[in-house]
């Protein structure tokens, strides 16, 4: 099983939330514990993440969008509020592109509809070849402090330590292709822009990975975007500041509700 049922709800619309890079589903938990709407959430292990061995297919966003798109189809889900944090936002527009009538609504955290530079793309392949060359995480161990902002690492050191457990637990294999994945991926601005459901924007202001630019970017691109910025968090929000996140969520399911 790599779709998570984070919450049991009722038979309206679910919650889907799709990871960040190098995470898995359990990045969610405590968002998905303090929204305050009685929905199913579900939360997937996208290719690769959590220490997961079964075959991969060839790296792209593309087949990760296809793949939870699949389970949630075998789930009985049809119709969605998909949110994803980094990697799982560029999943999540994916998604919004290729099974347009299965998403009512997304939540675009600590992420941007942009593809790589050249320089970014390079740095990725690179560190999918030594995540596979040493057999180890060593290549992204650095991201568990590198990923939090100032204010958690100064206040919140459990969120790094977390973090740091979290990502031990990745297989090299699965660190590899995601990265390949992501190093493939196509700007997607166009696809936010044609996107006609509620969006909800959520960067943290502390956030050096995807800053609050990046945000007011993909703010200004969706058609029916909120934007907001969560105080002394970084990249990885969901996690550093979980209260803020899903009270921002919460308000973007009970707008595609109601839309
Ligand atoms: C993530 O948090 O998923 C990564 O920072 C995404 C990326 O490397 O672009």
């Amino acid at each position: 099983m790599t779709l998570h049922v984070l919450r049991d709800g009722g038979d309206g619309l679910a919650v889907v939330l799709l990871h960040g890079f190098p995470l898995d589903h359990r990045m969610w938990r405590a968002v998905a514990e303090q929204l305050s709407v009685p929905t199913r959430v579900l939360a997937a292990d996208l290719p690769g993440a959590g220490g997961a061995d079964d075959a991969l297919p060839e790296p792209s966003i593309e087949a990760a969008a296809d793949r939870v798109a699949a389970e949630l189809a075998d789930a009985g889900v049809t119709r969605a509020v998909v949110v994803g944090l980094s990697m799982g936002g560029y999943v999540a527009l994916a998604l919004a592109e290729r099974r347009a009538a299965l998403v009512a609504a997304l939540g675009l955290v600590d992420t941007k509809s942009t593809a790589d530079t050249d320089e970014a793309r390079a740095n990725r392949l690179r560190i999918a070849e030594q995540a596979e060359a040493t057999g180890s995480v060593e290549p992204v161990r650095g991201m568990a402090t590198a990923l939090v902002g100032e204010s958690t690492r100064s206040a919140q050191p459990e969120v790094g330590a977390q973090l740091a457990a979290w990502i031990e637990d990745q297989s090299p294999a699965g660190v590899a292709w995601a990265q390949r994945a992501m190093a493939s991926r196509p700007d997607r601005t166009d696809v936010l822009a044609a996107f006609a459901g509620p969006v909800a924007v959520v960067v943290g202001d502390e956030d050096a990975v995807t800053p609050v630019e990046a945000a007011q970017h993909l703010a200004s691109a969706a058609r029916q975007a909120q934007l907001v910025v969560v105080p002394r968090s970084g990249h990885m929000s969901a996690v550093e500041q979980p209260a803020a996140v899903a009270a921002a969520l919460s308000d973007l399911v009970q707008r595609a509700a109601s839309s």
